[in-house]
């Protein structure tokens, strides 16, 4: 009777011998910055929506290009070459264009890099990822800083988007707007600063058809500061809204939005819903 117990004891543990605790506490002393993981060329979306149907890639898998000038930039990102490709930008470049963005990208800014004057514009494509990228003064000529039209699987992480408060009203548009139908957003921490028509979500109320059921977007860990309206404004689309030092957020218009955890500093009024026949 005790010698089988004894013979599948051994056995047990010989399989699988017993992890031996170790005593030496290795956790740092609470409140010593732990950095997980450098950030590289090849991440992909890893919080919000931008993680859903399917997720969020980018240019993952292709070719490094690395540009400092708009002709080098517009030939690798063009909406005719949907292959992927990572596009690293190495220093600001200026000029006063308007540049469509073609599926599976990833472009990434060396430190302080970025562009002024240069909307970007992505229509009716899919999965792009903008980092670590200084975008401002893009004029309404040419866009948004960032027009996510119709487009699918993007992710926005450690950019920083302004103009100047000094400006009329009318001569810049949005910082990052989302219109006609995009879906599975994310813009994580991200800067935006000194402008009049900060992040748009659906632009007009009498576009449920394109919107109803889409407009899924993801606000996270971001700093607002100085931006005087739209931080964020959404029509129909599911927002959530979470971490941010915030402005204003104006849910209108049939939107779902979840906020969470956010800091609202000298705002009158930071969660409203408001301009719209329908509340959101
Ligand atoms: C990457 O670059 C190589 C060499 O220039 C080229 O042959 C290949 O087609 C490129 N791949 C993609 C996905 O663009
Ligand atoms: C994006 O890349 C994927 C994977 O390479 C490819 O299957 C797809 O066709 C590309 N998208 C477009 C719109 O070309
Ligand atoms: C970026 O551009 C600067 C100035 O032209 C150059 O010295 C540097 O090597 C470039 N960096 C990369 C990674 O290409």
């Amino acid at each position: 009777m005790r010698l089988p117990a004894l013979a599948s004891f051994v056995a047990l543990t010989t399989a699988a011998p017993a992890p031996v605790p170790s005593l030496t506490p290795t956790d740092p002393a609470p409140g010593t910055p732990v950095q997980l993981k450098e950030a590289s060329v090849s991440d992909v979306a890893y919080l919000g929506f931008a993680t859903l149907n399917g997720g969020t890639t980018g240019g993952y898998g292709g070719n490094v290009t690395i540009v400092s000038t708009l002709s080098e930039f517009t030939a690798v990102v063009g909406e005719r070459n949907t292959q992927p490709a990572i596009v690293v930008v190495n220093g600001t470049i200026v000029g006063d264009a308007k540049v469509r963005i073609g599926s599976n990208k990833t472009i990434i800014g060396l430190p302080g890099s970025g562009f002024v004057g240069i909307g970007l514009y992505f229509k009716n494509q899919r999965n792009l990822i903008l980092r670590n990228i200084v975008s401002s003064f893009v004029e309404a000529k040419n866009g948004d800083v960032l027009g996510i039209d119709g487009s699918t699987n993007v992710w926005v992480d450690h950019c920083e988007f302004y103009s100047s408060l000094a400006a009329d009203k009318d001569v810049h548009d949005g910082l990052v707007d989302s219109t006609h139908g995009a879906d599975f957003i994310t813009i994580s921490h991200t800067y935006f600063h000194d402008h009049w028509k900060g992040s748009l979500v659906g632009h007009n109320d009498r576009n449920a058809a394109e919107d109803q059921g889409k407009l899924r977007i993801t606000y996270a860990n971001n700093h607002w500061k100085n931006v005087n309206s739209r931080g964020p404004l959404i029509r129909f689309g599911t927002g959530h809204v979470y971490n941010s030092m915030a402005t204003a957020i104006n849910t209108r218009m049939s939107a779902q939005v979840l906020v969470q955890n956010n800091v609202f500093r000298g705002v009158r009024v930071p969660v409203t819903s408001r301009d719209s026949s329908q509340v959101g």
